[in-house]
Protein backbone atom coordinates (compact mmCIF):
# COMPACT_ATOMS: atom_id res chain seq x y z
CA UNK A 1 0.00 0.00 0.00
CA UNK A 2 1.43 3.83 -0.73
CA UNK A 3 2.01 5.20 2.65
CA UNK A 4 -0.07 8.03 1.96
CA UNK A 5 -3.03 5.52 2.35
CA UNK A 6 -2.49 6.16 5.83
CA UNK A 7 -2.84 10.22 5.87
CA UNK A 8 -5.52 11.63 5.58
CA UNK A 9 -7.17 11.91 2.44
CA UNK A 10 -7.56 15.62 0.61
CA UNK A 11 -11.06 16.31 -0.52
CA UNK A 12 -12.24 15.97 -3.95
CA UNK A 13 -11.91 19.45 -5.50
CA UNK A 14 -7.56 19.48 -3.87
CA UNK A 15 -7.08 16.12 -5.25
CA UNK A 16 -8.36 17.39 -9.24
CA UNK A 17 -6.17 20.54 -8.50
CA UNK A 18 -3.36 17.92 -7.55
CA UNK A 19 -4.54 15.93 -10.72
CA UNK A 20 -3.84 19.31 -13.06
CA UNK A 21 -0.41 19.86 -11.37
CA UNK A 22 0.79 16.36 -12.02
CA UNK A 23 -0.16 17.02 -15.79
CA UNK A 24 1.97 20.36 -15.99
CA UNK A 25 4.79 18.47 -14.43
CA UNK A 26 4.45 15.36 -16.41
CA UNK A 27 4.21 17.58 -19.43
CA UNK A 28 7.30 19.07 -18.17
CA UNK A 29 9.11 15.96 -17.80
CA UNK A 30 8.33 14.91 -21.60
CA UNK A 31 9.77 18.33 -22.59
CA UNK A 32 12.86 17.49 -20.99
CA UNK A 33 13.48 14.65 -22.23
CA UNK A 34 11.63 11.87 -19.67
CA UNK A 35 14.20 13.34 -16.44
CA UNK A 36 13.45 16.06 -14.81
CA UNK A 37 15.93 17.63 -11.96
CA UNK A 38 14.74 17.36 -9.07
CA UNK A 39 14.93 21.37 -8.49
CA UNK A 40 12.76 21.85 -11.09
CA UNK A 41 10.29 19.26 -10.27
CA UNK A 42 10.56 20.92 -6.60
CA UNK A 43 9.42 24.28 -8.39
CA UNK A 44 6.52 23.09 -9.93
CA UNK A 45 5.24 21.62 -7.23
CA UNK A 46 5.60 24.22 -4.72
CA UNK A 47 5.32 27.23 -7.09
CA UNK A 48 3.57 26.23 -10.72
CA UNK A 49 1.17 29.42 -10.96
CA UNK A 50 -2.46 28.67 -9.39
CA UNK A 51 -1.62 25.26 -8.74
CA UNK A 52 1.46 24.79 -7.05
CA UNK A 53 1.83 24.34 -2.87
CA UNK A 54 2.27 28.09 -2.25
CA UNK A 55 0.34 29.54 -5.26
CA UNK A 56 -2.50 27.29 -4.79
CA UNK A 57 -5.60 27.26 -2.44
CA UNK A 58 -3.72 25.22 0.14
CA UNK A 59 -4.62 26.06 3.67
CA UNK A 60 -1.07 25.44 4.44
CA UNK A 61 -0.62 27.54 8.58
CA UNK A 62 -2.04 26.43 11.22
CA UNK A 63 -2.37 24.70 14.52
CA UNK A 64 -3.51 21.00 13.70
CA UNK A 65 -4.69 19.07 10.98
CA UNK A 66 -8.44 20.10 11.50
CA UNK A 67 -8.28 22.93 10.21
CA UNK A 68 -6.46 21.39 7.10
CA UNK A 69 -3.10 23.16 7.44
CA UNK A 70 0.25 21.49 7.58
CA UNK A 71 2.37 23.16 9.44
CA UNK A 72 3.03 25.89 11.94
CA UNK A 73 5.58 28.27 11.73
CA UNK A 74 7.25 30.89 14.93
CA UNK A 75 5.15 33.84 14.18
CA UNK A 76 2.38 31.94 13.86
CA UNK A 77 3.27 30.09 17.07
CA UNK A 78 3.52 33.35 19.48
CA UNK A 79 3.64 37.15 19.05
CA UNK A 80 6.79 36.58 20.82
CA UNK A 81 8.34 36.04 18.21
CA UNK A 82 8.14 38.96 16.49
CA UNK A 83 8.07 41.08 19.52
CA UNK A 84 11.76 39.89 20.34
CA UNK A 85 12.82 40.80 16.91
CA UNK A 86 11.50 43.71 17.15
CA UNK A 87 13.87 43.95 20.03
CA UNK A 88 16.87 43.42 18.00
CA UNK A 89 15.48 45.85 15.15
CA UNK A 90 14.71 48.99 16.98
CA UNK A 91 17.90 50.28 17.88
CA UNK A 92 18.74 49.46 13.89
CA UNK A 93 16.18 51.26 12.65
CA UNK A 94 17.10 54.38 15.12
CA UNK A 95 20.69 54.20 13.62
CA UNK A 96 18.78 56.19 10.75
CA UNK A 97 17.41 52.35 8.69
CA UNK A 98 13.77 53.38 7.82
CA UNK A 99 12.53 50.29 6.30
CA UNK A 100 11.65 46.89 6.57
CA UNK A 101 11.60 44.68 3.63
CA UNK A 102 10.20 40.72 4.49
CA UNK A 103 10.28 37.76 2.15
CA UNK A 104 7.96 35.40 2.06
CA UNK A 105 5.47 36.61 4.43
CA UNK A 106 3.32 33.59 4.80
CA UNK A 107 -0.26 34.93 6.36
CA UNK A 108 0.82 38.27 7.48
CA UNK A 109 1.62 37.43 11.18
CA UNK A 110 5.23 38.48 11.35
CA UNK A 111 4.49 42.07 9.76
CA UNK A 112 1.34 42.81 11.08
CA UNK A 113 3.09 42.00 14.83
CA UNK A 114 6.10 43.21 14.15
CA UNK A 115 4.85 46.30 13.07
CA UNK A 116 2.94 46.57 16.44
CA UNK A 117 5.85 45.77 18.52
CA UNK A 118 7.73 48.48 16.66
CA UNK A 119 5.03 51.04 17.23
CA UNK A 120 5.47 50.35 20.89
CA UNK A 121 9.30 50.64 20.72
CA UNK A 122 9.18 54.24 19.23
CA UNK A 123 10.75 53.35 16.40
CA UNK A 124 8.14 52.49 13.36
CA UNK A 125 9.51 52.30 10.40
CA UNK A 126 8.62 54.45 7.62
CA UNK A 127 7.52 51.72 5.14
CA UNK A 128 7.06 47.87 5.53
CA UNK A 129 7.79 45.96 2.26
CA UNK A 130 7.01 42.33 1.50
CA UNK A 131 8.04 40.32 -1.67
CA UNK A 132 5.59 37.19 -2.19
CA UNK A 133 5.46 35.23 -5.11
CA UNK A 134 2.44 33.58 -4.38
CA UNK A 135 -1.17 35.57 -5.03
CA UNK A 136 -2.91 33.72 -2.46
CA UNK A 137 -0.54 34.22 0.32
CA UNK A 138 -0.77 38.10 -0.55
CA UNK A 139 -4.23 37.98 -0.01
CA UNK A 140 -4.16 36.69 3.11
CA UNK A 141 -1.47 39.44 4.27
CA UNK A 142 -3.42 42.38 3.29
CA UNK A 143 -6.38 40.89 5.33
CA UNK A 144 -4.27 39.92 8.56
CA UNK A 145 -3.00 43.58 8.18
CA UNK A 146 -6.18 44.80 7.97
CA UNK A 147 -7.98 42.61 10.88
CA UNK A 148 -4.50 43.04 13.44
CA UNK A 149 -3.21 46.34 12.55
CA UNK A 150 -5.70 48.28 10.79
CA UNK A 151 -3.86 51.56 11.34
CA UNK A 152 -0.87 50.86 9.93
CA UNK A 153 -1.20 49.12 6.97
CA UNK A 154 -1.19 51.80 4.81
CA UNK A 155 2.60 51.58 5.63
CA UNK A 156 2.85 48.22 3.93
CA UNK A 157 3.66 47.47 0.03
CA UNK A 158 3.79 44.89 -2.05
CA UNK A 159 6.65 44.66 -4.33
CA UNK A 160 6.91 42.27 -7.77
CA UNK A 161 10.86 42.63 -8.08
CA UNK A 162 13.90 43.65 -5.88
CA UNK A 163 14.32 47.21 -5.20
CA UNK A 164 18.03 47.75 -6.98
CA UNK A 165 19.39 49.96 -3.89
CA UNK A 166 18.00 48.86 -0.41
CA UNK A 167 18.84 50.37 2.88
CA UNK A 168 17.20 48.77 5.91
CA UNK A 169 16.40 45.76 7.47
CA UNK A 170 15.55 42.23 5.56
CA UNK A 171 13.75 40.05 7.03
CA UNK A 172 12.72 36.17 5.81
CA UNK A 173 11.61 33.54 8.52
CA UNK A 174 11.10 29.94 6.61
CA UNK A 175 11.71 31.16 3.35
CA UNK A 176 15.28 29.96 2.37
CA UNK A 177 14.47 26.04 3.02
CA UNK A 178 11.18 26.63 0.53
CA UNK A 179 13.42 27.16 -2.12
CA UNK A 180 14.50 24.23 -4.44
CA UNK A 181 17.03 22.09 -4.23
CA UNK A 182 19.03 19.63 -6.33
CA UNK A 183 19.80 16.13 -4.72
CA UNK A 184 22.78 14.06 -5.46
CA UNK A 185 23.17 10.35 -5.06
CA UNK A 186 26.86 8.65 -4.27
CA UNK A 187 26.44 4.85 -5.01
CA UNK A 188 29.64 2.36 -5.19
CA UNK A 189 31.28 5.97 -4.97
CA UNK A 190 30.18 7.63 -7.89
CA UNK A 191 28.08 10.84 -7.51
CA UNK A 192 24.80 10.67 -9.84
CA UNK A 193 22.11 13.41 -9.68
CA UNK A 194 18.65 12.40 -8.87
CA UNK A 195 15.65 13.42 -10.58
CA UNK A 196 12.31 12.94 -11.72
CA UNK A 197 10.42 10.58 -14.28
CA UNK A 198 6.80 9.63 -14.42
CA UNK A 199 5.88 6.44 -13.12
CA UNK A 200 3.14 4.06 -15.00
CA UNK A 201 -0.12 3.55 -13.19
CA UNK A 202 -0.25 0.46 -10.86
CA UNK A 203 -3.90 -0.59 -11.53
CA UNK A 204 -3.81 -2.17 -7.62
CA UNK A 205 -2.82 0.88 -6.09
CA UNK A 206 -5.93 3.31 -6.74
CA UNK A 207 -5.64 6.98 -6.51
CA UNK A 208 -2.93 7.63 -4.03
CA UNK A 209 -0.54 5.57 -6.40
CA UNK A 210 2.29 8.41 -7.04
CA UNK A 211 2.36 9.64 -10.70
CA UNK A 212 6.51 10.35 -10.30
CA UNK A 213 9.50 8.33 -9.10
CA UNK A 214 12.74 9.23 -8.29
CA UNK A 215 15.72 8.19 -11.16
CA UNK A 216 19.13 8.91 -10.58
CA UNK A 217 21.52 9.57 -13.84
CA UNK A 218 25.33 9.94 -13.93
CA UNK A 219 27.13 13.13 -13.54
CA UNK A 220 29.12 14.73 -16.47
CA UNK A 221 32.68 15.01 -15.48
CA UNK A 222 33.41 17.71 -13.68
CA UNK A 223 29.72 18.46 -13.03
CA UNK A 224 29.79 17.58 -9.38
CA UNK A 225 28.99 20.71 -7.50
CA UNK A 226 31.48 22.37 -5.21
CA UNK A 227 29.39 21.75 -2.05
CA UNK A 228 29.99 17.94 -2.73
CA UNK A 229 33.74 17.81 -2.96
CA UNK A 230 33.75 17.91 1.33
CA UNK A 231 31.31 15.04 1.29
CA UNK A 232 34.32 12.66 3.09
CA UNK A 233 34.64 9.04 2.38
CA UNK A 234 33.19 7.24 0.09
CA UNK A 235 29.99 5.58 1.95
CA UNK A 236 26.38 5.54 -0.29
CA UNK A 237 24.62 8.68 0.37
CA UNK A 238 21.80 10.92 -0.64
CA UNK A 239 22.33 15.17 0.02
CA UNK A 240 21.27 18.70 -1.30
CA UNK A 241 22.95 21.45 -2.83
CA UNK A 242 21.46 24.55 -2.68
CA UNK A 243 21.85 26.67 -5.19
CA UNK A 244 18.63 28.80 -5.40
CA UNK A 245 18.68 29.98 -1.92
CA UNK A 246 22.61 31.04 -2.37
CA UNK A 247 21.72 32.80 -5.85
CA UNK A 248 19.10 34.32 -3.48
CA UNK A 249 21.83 35.63 -1.27
CA UNK A 250 23.58 37.04 -3.58
CA UNK A 251 20.77 39.08 -4.95
CA UNK A 252 19.40 40.12 -1.56
CA UNK A 253 23.61 40.57 -0.87
CA UNK A 254 23.92 43.27 -4.10
CA UNK A 255 20.83 44.91 -3.21
CA UNK A 256 21.38 45.53 0.38
CA UNK A 257 23.02 48.99 0.23
CA UNK A 258 23.12 49.52 4.14
CA UNK A 259 21.74 47.93 7.02
CA UNK A 260 21.03 44.18 7.95
CA UNK A 261 19.33 40.67 6.71
CA UNK A 262 17.95 37.96 9.40
CA UNK A 263 17.13 35.12 8.10
CA UNK A 264 15.81 32.20 10.30
CA UNK A 265 15.23 28.96 9.68
CA UNK A 266 16.17 25.10 10.31
CA UNK A 267 19.48 23.92 8.59
CA UNK A 268 23.75 23.67 9.82
CA UNK A 269 26.88 24.90 8.77
CA UNK A 270 27.92 22.69 5.88
CA UNK A 271 30.45 20.64 8.20
CA UNK A 272 27.66 19.63 10.00
CA UNK A 273 25.07 19.39 7.10
CA UNK A 274 27.35 17.10 5.04
CA UNK A 275 28.54 15.16 7.90
CA UNK A 276 29.63 11.27 7.24
CA UNK A 277 26.94 10.04 9.28
CA UNK A 278 23.38 11.92 7.66
CA UNK A 279 23.42 9.25 4.94
CA UNK A 280 19.75 10.40 4.01
CA UNK A 281 19.77 14.29 3.35
CA UNK A 282 17.36 16.16 4.59
CA UNK A 283 14.31 16.81 2.04
CA UNK A 284 11.23 16.57 4.42
CA UNK A 285 7.55 16.73 3.32
CA UNK A 286 4.62 18.32 5.47
CA UNK A 287 1.14 17.20 5.07
CA UNK A 288 -1.08 17.82 7.66
CA UNK A 289 1.22 18.32 10.48
CA UNK A 290 3.19 14.55 9.40
CA UNK A 291 6.42 15.17 8.34
CA UNK A 292 7.47 12.03 6.18
CA UNK A 293 10.11 12.01 3.25
CA UNK A 294 7.75 11.49 0.03
CA UNK A 295 7.79 14.44 -2.57
CA UNK A 296 5.79 12.57 -4.84
CA UNK A 297 2.43 12.31 -2.43
CA UNK A 298 -0.22 14.93 -3.13
CA UNK A 299 1.61 16.97 -5.39
CA UNK A 300 0.47 20.69 -5.00
CA UNK A 301 -1.22 19.95 -1.54
CA UNK A 302 2.36 19.41 0.74
CA UNK A 303 5.31 21.55 1.49
CA UNK A 304 8.17 20.35 0.42
CA UNK A 305 11.47 21.64 2.35
CA UNK A 306 14.99 21.20 2.83
CA UNK A 307 17.74 22.12 5.45
CA UNK A 308 19.66 25.10 4.53
CA UNK A 309 23.24 25.20 4.72
CA UNK A 310 24.29 28.15 6.32
CA UNK A 311 28.13 28.19 5.69
CA UNK A 312 26.67 28.30 1.71
CA UNK A 313 24.36 31.21 2.57
CA UNK A 314 27.26 32.96 4.67
CA UNK A 315 29.65 32.48 1.87
CA UNK A 316 27.21 33.59 -1.26
CA UNK A 317 26.45 36.94 1.04
CA UNK A 318 30.39 37.38 1.57
CA UNK A 319 30.57 37.10 -2.68
CA UNK A 320 27.78 40.40 -2.45
CA UNK A 321 30.22 41.86 0.12
CA UNK A 322 28.10 41.75 3.22
CA UNK A 323 29.63 40.55 6.80
CA UNK A 324 28.54 37.68 8.58
CA UNK A 325 27.52 39.58 11.91
CA UNK A 326 26.11 36.75 13.85
CA UNK A 327 25.17 33.24 13.26
CA UNK A 328 22.96 31.21 17.07
CA UNK A 329 20.71 28.95 17.63
CA UNK A 330 17.09 30.62 17.56
CA UNK A 331 16.84 29.92 21.31
CA UNK A 332 20.49 31.86 22.13
CA UNK A 333 19.22 35.04 19.32
CA UNK A 334 15.60 35.26 21.43
CA UNK A 335 17.15 35.22 24.46
CA UNK A 336 19.75 37.13 24.14
CA UNK A 337 17.74 39.34 22.25
CA UNK A 338 14.80 39.70 25.52
CA UNK A 339 12.37 36.90 24.88
CA UNK A 340 12.46 36.17 28.37
CA UNK A 341 11.98 39.92 29.84
CA UNK A 342 9.07 40.18 27.37
CA UNK A 343 7.27 37.01 28.50
CA UNK A 344 8.10 38.07 32.34
CA UNK A 345 6.48 41.72 31.92
CA UNK A 346 3.13 39.27 31.68
CA UNK A 347 1.10 38.58 35.01
CA UNK A 348 1.82 35.12 35.99
CA UNK A 349 -1.26 34.88 38.42
CA UNK A 350 -3.01 35.71 35.24
CA UNK A 351 -2.93 32.14 34.03
CA UNK A 352 -5.40 31.99 31.23
CA UNK A 353 -3.42 34.39 29.36
CA UNK A 354 0.26 33.54 31.03
CA UNK A 355 0.30 29.76 30.29
CA UNK A 356 -0.50 29.60 26.76
CA UNK A 357 2.03 32.20 26.06
CA UNK A 358 4.78 30.43 28.15
CA UNK A 359 4.45 27.48 26.53
CA UNK A 360 4.58 28.83 22.52
CA UNK A 361 7.61 30.83 24.58
CA UNK A 362 8.84 27.24 25.13
CA UNK A 363 8.55 25.61 22.22
CA UNK A 364 10.51 28.54 20.24
CA UNK A 365 13.17 28.08 22.69
CA UNK A 366 13.03 24.36 23.26
CA UNK A 367 15.97 22.42 22.36
CA UNK A 368 13.54 19.57 21.56
CA UNK A 369 11.18 21.67 19.36
CA UNK A 370 12.50 24.67 17.22
CA UNK A 371 15.11 26.26 20.16
CA UNK A 372 18.52 24.20 18.89
CA UNK A 373 17.42 23.10 14.73
CA UNK A 374 16.17 27.05 13.90
CA UNK A 375 19.25 29.05 13.40
CA UNK A 376 19.12 32.87 12.70
CA UNK A 377 22.17 34.10 10.37
CA UNK A 378 22.52 38.02 10.47
CA UNK A 379 24.46 39.80 7.48
CA UNK A 380 25.73 43.33 7.46
CA UNK A 381 26.68 46.11 5.65
CA UNK A 382 27.65 49.54 6.42
CA UNK A 383 26.55 49.64 10.19
CA UNK A 384 28.20 51.15 12.95
CA UNK A 385 30.71 48.36 14.18
CA UNK A 386 30.29 50.09 17.54
CA UNK A 387 26.86 48.40 18.23
CA UNK A 388 26.87 45.06 18.10
CA UNK A 389 23.41 43.30 17.61
CA UNK A 390 22.24 42.09 21.16
CA UNK A 391 20.84 38.84 19.56
CA UNK A 392 24.00 37.60 19.23
CA UNK A 393 25.55 38.70 22.56
CA UNK A 394 26.37 34.70 23.58
CA UNK A 395 26.82 31.48 21.76
CA UNK A 396 27.48 33.23 18.21
CA UNK A 397 28.24 30.28 16.22
CA UNK A 398 30.12 32.99 13.39
CA UNK A 399 33.12 30.59 13.40
CA UNK A 400 31.38 27.43 12.27
CA UNK A 401 30.00 28.59 8.93
C1 LIG B 1 7.36 28.06 4.93
S1 LIG B 1 6.66 29.53 4.27
C2 LIG B 1 7.07 30.67 5.55
C3 LIG B 1 6.09 31.79 5.66
C4 LIG B 1 6.31 32.80 6.77
N1 LIG B 1 7.57 33.50 6.64
C5 LIG B 1 6.19 32.19 8.14
O1 LIG B 1 7.19 32.10 8.83
O2 LIG B 1 5.08 31.78 8.51
C6 LIG B 1 7.74 29.90 2.96
C7 LIG B 1 7.43 31.20 2.23
O3 LIG B 1 8.55 31.57 1.43
C8 LIG B 1 8.06 32.12 0.22
N2 LIG B 1 9.17 32.16 -0.76
C9 LIG B 1 9.92 31.14 -1.24
N3 LIG B 1 10.85 31.59 -2.09
C10 LIG B 1 10.73 32.94 -2.12
C11 LIG B 1 11.43 33.99 -2.81
N4 LIG B 1 12.43 33.72 -3.65
N5 LIG B 1 11.03 35.24 -2.60
C12 LIG B 1 10.02 35.53 -1.74
N6 LIG B 1 9.31 34.58 -1.09
C13 LIG B 1 9.67 33.30 -1.27
C14 LIG B 1 6.87 31.24 -0.09
O4 LIG B 1 6.02 31.78 -1.06
C15 LIG B 1 6.23 31.17 1.31
O5 LIG B 1 5.43 32.29 1.58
Amino acid sequence: MHKGASLPLPPADALSASAALCAHIGQAIDEAGGWLGFDRYMALALYAPGLGYYSGGAAKFGRDARDGSDFITAPELSPFFARTLARQFAPLLAQGLGQVLEFGAGTGRLAADLLLALEQEGQLPERYAIVELSGELRARQQATLAARAPHLAPRVSWLDTLPGHFEGIVVGNEVLDAMPVRLFARSHGRWLERGVIRQEADAGAGETAPAFAFADRPLAAGALPEALHAVAGDHDIVTETHAEAEGFMRAVGSMLARGAAFLIDYGFPAAEYYHPQRVGGTLMCHYRHHAHPDPFLYPGLQDITAHVNFSGIAHAAADAGLTVAGFASQARFLMNAGITELLMALDPNDTRSFLPAANAVQKLLSEAEMGELFKVIALTRGLDAALPLAGFARGDRSHAL
